[in-house]
């Protein structure tokens, strides 16, 4: 007797709790039919026109950081012909909309808003009006997918388990805009965040990202070495800063070479030197700058002061002073990308059910730098790279390139994984708290 009411018993319970979890979260098949669903309605002529339309207004008028008044602008008045709530500005430029109960799980999607100081050299109908500025980095892109997606989540915002945060940012290219959206208020209680950013080198229909480490923490320096200048023939005279610049140079990159551990990875780079006029003249300043970089943030610290000893120590060989500068109320350096593993598998099953698995790649870790690295110190956080190469529409340009090109065939894609990432995260999570309380 007792072990049948044992068995019945146990029998219930394991009856009942897999009864619940199928009852609490959204079944892999309705995700399906979801994910599916939202890229079709992505791809209909009239959403994906509107969102090809967003991208190629802002393509027109680029703005710099912190500088996105018409950018913020045009996102302001979308939301509003939406009916969707926002707060703005938030660090300057920034608007953070909200879609669905207000209550948590709330779940964040970021996009950056603005341009390059870089000369547009593409012919097509849409480039550039700014002489001198150009969406090089494809930032317009990010914002027109939000939008799209704020369109298909507004769609169904009846359908949400929680609240789903637009992050509209400024300043992402070395001005630490995402340090100063976190500064405010507005994303205090978001519990994760998602990012996408469109990649020349992965082609369209394709994403990729990895768990953890994805992008370099990098940091800027600026060094200015001072002696004394005077007649080239007499350099006994002086104190020749050029020569203490360029043995300050060689001895940096040793850091690397001798310093860090060759399984770790590490760069300085010196990018410029400006100094003298004449050749027959030895200056009395120069200065010299660059970047350094490493995947973590003790290494990142290890090379910023051993930049510093080995410039001021290197200067005072040749009996020049070097005043070294890491323009830390940016505030640089951006810290490394890290991305959540459990966050990783979730946006990476979501893109498997939109685009099949073979389309969802693994990247490698580059020494490349991103500010979203400020999220991901906050909240769990991931970052997915969208493919947009199609050598036949020369899309295959790297970031940062006069020559950049996108495929906007890829910009559905995007509006609709934002919408399917944020949707499926609020139906996991609001099910993770009712079987928390459930068990308590
Ligand atoms: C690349 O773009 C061309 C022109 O729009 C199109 O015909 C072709 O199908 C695209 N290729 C891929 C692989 O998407
Ligand atoms: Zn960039
Ligand atoms: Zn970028």
């Amino acid at each position: 007797m007792e072990s049948i009411w044992w068995y019945l018993m146990v029998w219930t319970l394991l009856y009942q709790s897999t009864w619940a979890v199928e009852t609490q979260t959204r079944p892999g098949w309705e995700m399906e039919r979801l994910g599916r669903e939202l890229l079709e309605s992505a791809r209909e002529a009239d959403l994906m026109e509107w969102i090809r339309g967003v991208r190629r207004r802002i393509h027109e008028y680029p703005e710099l950081g912190f500088e996105e008044y018409k950018t913020s602008q045009l996102i302001r008045d979308e939301l509003n012909s939406l009916g969707i709530k926002y707060e703005w500005p938030v660090a300057k430029t920034g608007v953070v909309a909200t879609i669905g109960s207000g209550a948590q799980p709330i779940f964040a999607l970021r996009a950056d808003m603005d341009a390059l100081p870089l000369q547009e050299l593409v012919e097509w109908e849409h480039r550039s009006k700014i002489d001198g500025k150009m969406h090089a980095c494809g930032h317009d892109s990010h914002v027109a997918m939000l939008l799209g997606a704020a369109r298909l989540l507004q769609g169904k915002r009846e359908i949400l388990k929680g609240t789903v945060k637009l992050v509209f940012q400024p300043g992402e290219e070395g001005y630490a805009g995402a340090y100063h959206m976190l500064q405010h208020g507005a994303l205090d209680n978001i519990n994760a965040i998602f990012g996408l950013h469109v990649m020349p080198s992965i082609p369209t229909g394709m994403i990729a990202s990895r768990p953890g480490p994805m992008l370099a923490g990098a940091g800027l320096f600026l060094v200015t070495v001072k002696g004394i200048g005077g007649h080239a023939a007499g350099p006994h005279q002086t104190r020749d800063p050029i020569l203490a610049a360029s043995l300050a140079i060689v001895a940096l990159q040793q850091i690397v070479s001798r310093e860090t551990d060759p399984l770790e990875a590490g760069v300085v780079t010196v990018g410029f030197i400006k100094g003298g006029q004449a050749a027959n003249v030895i200056p009395e300043s120069l200065e010299f700058g660059g970047t350094y970089r490493s995947l973590t943030s003790q290494g990142l610290s290890y090379i910023q002061e051993r930049i510093k000893e080995i410039t001021e120590s290197q200067a005072a060989v040749h009996r020049c002073t070097a005043v070294v500068e890491f323009k830390e109320e940016i505030p640089l350096p951006y810290p490394p990308t890290d991305n959540d593993e459990e966050l990783y598998e979730h946006a990476k099953r979501v893109g498997e059910i939109l685009l099949g698995e073979p389309k969802v790649q693994l990247v490698p870790i580059t020494m490349g730098a991103e500010d979203f690295s400020f999220y991901s110190q906050k909240v769990p956080a991931v970052m997915f790279e969208l493919g947009i190469k199609n050598e036949t529409l020369k899309s295959d340009q790297p970031l940062h390139s006069s020559y950049f090109v996108i495929d906007e065939t890829a910009l559905p894609i995007g509006a609709a994984l934002h919408a399917a990432v944020a949707i499926s995260y609020l139906d996991s999570h609001a099910a993770d708290s009712v079987l928390q309380v459930g068990t308590i």
